[in-house]
């Protein structure tokens, strides 16, 4: 208790820094600012080992080589702590990191023992820091991550676009970062990172860390072959999850002043040319909340066994190419990872716990965003996709299942959450709020939000006791008609919902009104509708087709030649749940090169769905594309398609 009062004293001094720093930007260069640590019950992470009241992380320096041949990433972590008074020793987090030799700033050997694997968290480091020794204190960590380092994808040069070079990439959120990097791995302890990556010519390295230069090269190795050294600085406090590294043949082509893309040179020009509205897109997002803290936006598009759309990896978001459509109807995406650079990544939620202060505060603003750069149809007509989502998924769970929550109860696993609740009754939320508040009187609060707890840790507690304080004030009235308890709190929808325009598409829903009528098909005018209109006929498709169904839609409206992966997507599934042999090959090589687990693990439950017809091609076809996948995915679709039987 002691220790932590003490330390609370160090953080609010640290926190008065964060302020001062922000508002003189002329003053001297910027001093690396510590971001405090929550100690309320609310902000507790269960899926961490450190105990940051008693000695945290402030700053990571990553000094690594990549390993191809060997899948290695080893060399050293030397971190800078900040311990209580009497402290003698500070926790990390480890999942199989192979630890050669801990040493403190002298070079004198600290004693340090890994712990027992717990499952779901990994290992505890438990290093012997010294009592006497002041603050900040300085350790090294000599180590290496496994081959199998859950974070990383080795990729073979046959999952990349050019097909001759191997790729790496990571994934750090959850909570996977500890498979490589030594530090204490838990959203709310925010470190400031640096790192010098040397990698093997002529593959580039990308990090979520502003890149330092032109890379440096060594002298060519006696077999010829050479390696180049790379420098990333991140001098803002980030949350752990947001380290990220990517390696392969990649180039460089410039968006606009502040934003650019890496991708391989065979995807370049079809990636900038899907991400042209980047530029806009951050005026957007600035007009709405406030100026972009980050420098640069750049973007990487990776090989598709990426596991995800996109991830939000400060200064270098990481995105799928199956993105890409060549009509930009999918840069939604774009629009939420940026988002994040606000809800997320510049406040972030200390606990998983609070995953809908991330993911659905970044789903409405990336509806916001949408809304400036693509207009209001468009904007409307993806909120009511969403919006439907999340009524479907409350009539299927039912109103009072916990896992309808926002703030996850304790009695639930917060990393198994369902996506629809926290992404979009999540963003639900927020359109209530405004719709309730007013949007300029809500805008400017949302603003100060992230204002105020810039570069800091967040829970729900202080989301709604901010809200209450800077803005329902005294008014009974409004705070009445908000119910921010219900929705936080509580389970279903509360019934002063704003409801998305449940005639967001017209003429989508009468066709489809024919089509369950007469069969009715009108391949004109689906030709005309947008991706959104596209998606809603799809999904509102009887779950039941034959097989002569299937092959009149394909040929009326050309489904099986979509460019645009999230319909295709749906016509596979369509395909898959009614048992259509037709679909299979084409299933096939979709789930052959795409990793996507968005897409990936409901192909396979569809397959597993069918014990006579899909249980034997899901078996044979994920003993092939397995290894092919990232751990996340892998981890998805091990528990639908057992391969042991
Ligand atoms: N941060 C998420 C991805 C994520 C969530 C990774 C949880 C690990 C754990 C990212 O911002 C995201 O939401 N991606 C979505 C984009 C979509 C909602 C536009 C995706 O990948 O599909
Ligand atoms: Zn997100």
């Amino acid at each position: 208790m002691r220790l932590a009062a003490h330390f609370a004293s160090v953080a609010l001094i640290a926190a008065t820094g964060l302020l001062a720093a922000c508002s003189s930007p002329d003053s001297a260069p910027e001093q690396a600012i510590t971001s405090p640590i929550l100690t309320s019950d609310e902000a507790q992470d269960d899926f961490t080992f450190a105990q940051p009241e008693i000695a945290r992380v402030t700053h990571l320096a990553l000094d690594l080589n990549l390993d191809f041949a060997g899948k290695s990433v080893a060399g050293t972590a030397t971190l800078d702590i900040q311990a209580a008074e009497g402290a003698e020793e500070i926790i990390l987090d480890s999942d199989g990191l192979q630890i050669a030799s801990i040493a403190d700033a002298e070079g004198n050997a600290l004693d340090f023992t890994l712990g027992n694997r717990v499952e779901g968290k990994g290992e505890p480091l438990t290093i012997a820091i010294g009592v006497e020794q002041g603050n900040p204190r300085q350790i090294t960590i000599t180590y290496s991550a496994a081959p199998e380092a859950e974070a990383l994808q080795w990729l073979e040069p046959e999952q990349t676009a050019g097909g001759e070079h191997p790729f790496l990439l990571s994934q750090g959120q959850a909570i996977l970062n500890r498979t490589w990097i030594p530090t204490q791995d838990s959203p709310g302890i925010r470190q400031s990172w640096e790192a010098r990556i040397t990698a093997p010519n002529p593959l580039s390295v990308v990090m979520s860390g502003i890149l330092g230069g032109e890379p440096q090269s060594a002298d060519p190795a006696e077999d010829g072959s050479s390696r180049r050294t790379f420098s990333f600085k991140m001098d803002k406090p980030v949350a752990p999850y947001l380290i990220a590294i990517a390696a392969g043949n990649i180039s460089f082509r410039e968006l606009g002043a502040r934003s650019g893309v890496w991708a391989e040179p065979e995807m370049l020009d079809a990636a900038a040319n899907e991400l042209s509205d980047t530029e806009a897109m951050i005026d957007a997002a600035e007009a709405l909340y406030g100026e972009y803290r980050w420098g640069r936006y750049d973007m990487i598009v990776l090989p598709p066994s990426f596991p995800y759309g996109g991830m939000e990896n400060p200064v270098m978001t990481f995105l799928t190419p199956t993105f890409i459509a060549g009509d930009r109807s999918n840069t939604g995406l774009i629009a939420h990872e940026l988002a994040h650079s606000w809800s997320g990544n510049l406040v972030t939620y200390a606990s998983w716990r609070d995953g809908w202060l991330n993911e659905g505060v970044t789903s409405y603003l990336e509806s916001r965003i949408s809304e400036v750069v693509f207009g209001e149809k468009r904007a409307g007509q993806e909120r009511a996709l969403g919006f439907t989502a999340v009524e479907e998924a409350i009539a299927e769970y039912g109103e009072d299942a916990l896992i309808t929550r926002l703030r996850t109860p304790d009695d639930l696993n917060p990393l198994e959450y369902d996506s629809t609740i926290v992404y979009d009754k999540g963003a639900t939320f927020l359109h209530t709020l405004e719709h309730h508040i007013g949007r300029e009187k809500f805008d400017a609060w949302l603003r100060s939000w992230f204002d105020n707890h810039a570069f800091q840790p967040a829970t729900s507690e202080m989301f709604l006791a901010d809200l209450r304080e800077n803005l329902i004030g005294d008014d009974a009235e409004l705070e009445a008609s908000l119910q921010l308890d219900e929705w936080v709190y509580g389970t279903g929808l509360p019934d002063n919902v704003a409801r998305a325009d449940a005639d967001a598409f017209p003429e989508v829903d009468a066709s489809m009104a024919a089509y369950a009528d007469n069969g009715a098909l009108d391949g004109e005018a689906w030709g005309a509708w947008s991706t959104a209109e596209r998606m809603r006929f799809m999904r509102s498709l009887p779950s039941e087709l034959s097989a002569d169904q299937l092959a009149v839609l394909d040929d009326t409206l050309d489904l099986s030649q979509s460019t645009n992966n999230e319909i295709l997507f749906l016509w596979l599934q369509a395909g898959l749940s009614n048992k259509y042999d037709p679909i299979v090959p084409q299933a096939q090589t979709f789930l052959k090169t795409v990793g996507r687990n968005k897409f990936v693990e409901p192909l396979f439950e569809a397959m597993m769905e069918t014990p006579d017809w899909g249980v034997p091609i899901a078996k044979a076809l994920y003993a092939q594309t397995r290894p092919g996948y990232h751990s996340y995915t892998r981890g998805q679709v091990d528990v639908l398609v057992d391969l042991e039987k």
